[in-house]
C-alpha cells in the first residue's frame, strides 16, 4: 500500500468505494454516491481536494488540507487527509488526521501504513506534532494512533456528539 494524491487514474476503484461506504451507513469520514455519483463529480471532487491542498477557495471557517489516497494494486483503498493547521473546532473534534478505509479492504493494516505514510507529510507542512481524535468506541482508530506513537491527552464530551472524543498526540523526534 501506498499514498498518492488524488487523480483521475482512480475513477473506477474510487466509485466502487463510493458505493461500498454508501451501502455500509452513514459516515462522515468518505463521500457516497448522494455526492459523488458520475465522473463529473469525480473530477469536481478531486479538483475540489487539490484547490483544498493549495488554500484556494477555501469556504468560510476550514483550513487547508491534503488529501491522500491509499493505493494497493494500483487501486483506491481508502484516504487520509491532514489539515495544514488547527482552529478551535478542530481542537475539540476532527485535529489535524482523519482516515477511512474502503469495507471491503479494512483489517488489512491499511489504516495504520496509511498514517505512518502520512506523518512524513504532516512534519513537511511543518507540523511539530499531530493531534488526532477518535471517539472512545473506536476501537479501531485509537489502535492505529497508538501504534503511531500516539500519546492520549484526555477525553472530552463534545456537545451533540453521541460519544467521548479521546485526543491524541503524536509528537515528532526531529
Ligand atoms: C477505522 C478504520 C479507518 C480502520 O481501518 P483498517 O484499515 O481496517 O485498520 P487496520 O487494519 O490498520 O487495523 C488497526 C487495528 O484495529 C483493529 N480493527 C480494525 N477494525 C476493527 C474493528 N471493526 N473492530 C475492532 N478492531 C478493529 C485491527 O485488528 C488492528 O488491530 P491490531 O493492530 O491489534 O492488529 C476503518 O474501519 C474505517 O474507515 N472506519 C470508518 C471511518 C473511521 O472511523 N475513521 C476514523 C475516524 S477517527
Amino acid at each position: 500500500m501506498l499514498l498518492d494524491y488524488p487523480d483521475k487514474k482512480y475513477f473506477e476503484s474510487f466509485m466502487e468505494a463510493v458505493a461500498e461506504f454508501s451501502n455500509s451507513g452513514p459516515t462522515e469520514h468518505h463521500p457516497t454516491s448522494e455526492e459523488i455519483s458520475n465522473r463529473a463529480d469525480f473530477l469536481n471532487y478531486i479538483q475540489n481536494m487539490e484547490d483544498r491542498r493549495l488554500g484556494r477557495n477555501l469556504k468560510p471557517g476550514y483550513v487547508p488540507d491534503t488529501y491522500l489516497w491509499m493505493i494497493a494494486d494500483s487501486k483506491y483503498c481508502g484516504q487520509i487527509s491532514i489539515r495544514h493547521r488547527l482552529i478551535p473546532a478542530l481542537e475539540q473534534f476532527g485535529g489535524h488526521i482523519g482516515y477511512a478505509v474502503r469495507p471491503s479492504e479494512r483489517r488489512k493494516g491499511y489504516a495504520t501504513k496509511a498514517l505512518e505514510l502520512a506523518l512524513p507529510y504532516a512534519r513537511e507542512l511543518g507540523l511539530r506534532k499531530v493531534l488526532i481524535t477518535c471517539y472512545k468506541s473506536n476501537i479501531a482508530s485509537a489502535k492505529i494512533i497508538i501504534a503511531n506513537g500516539g500519546v492520549l491527552q484526555d477525553e472530552i464530551q463534545n456537545e451533540g456528539h453521541h460519544d467521548l472524543t479521546q485526543r491524541y498526540w503524536i509528537t515528532y523526534r526531529i
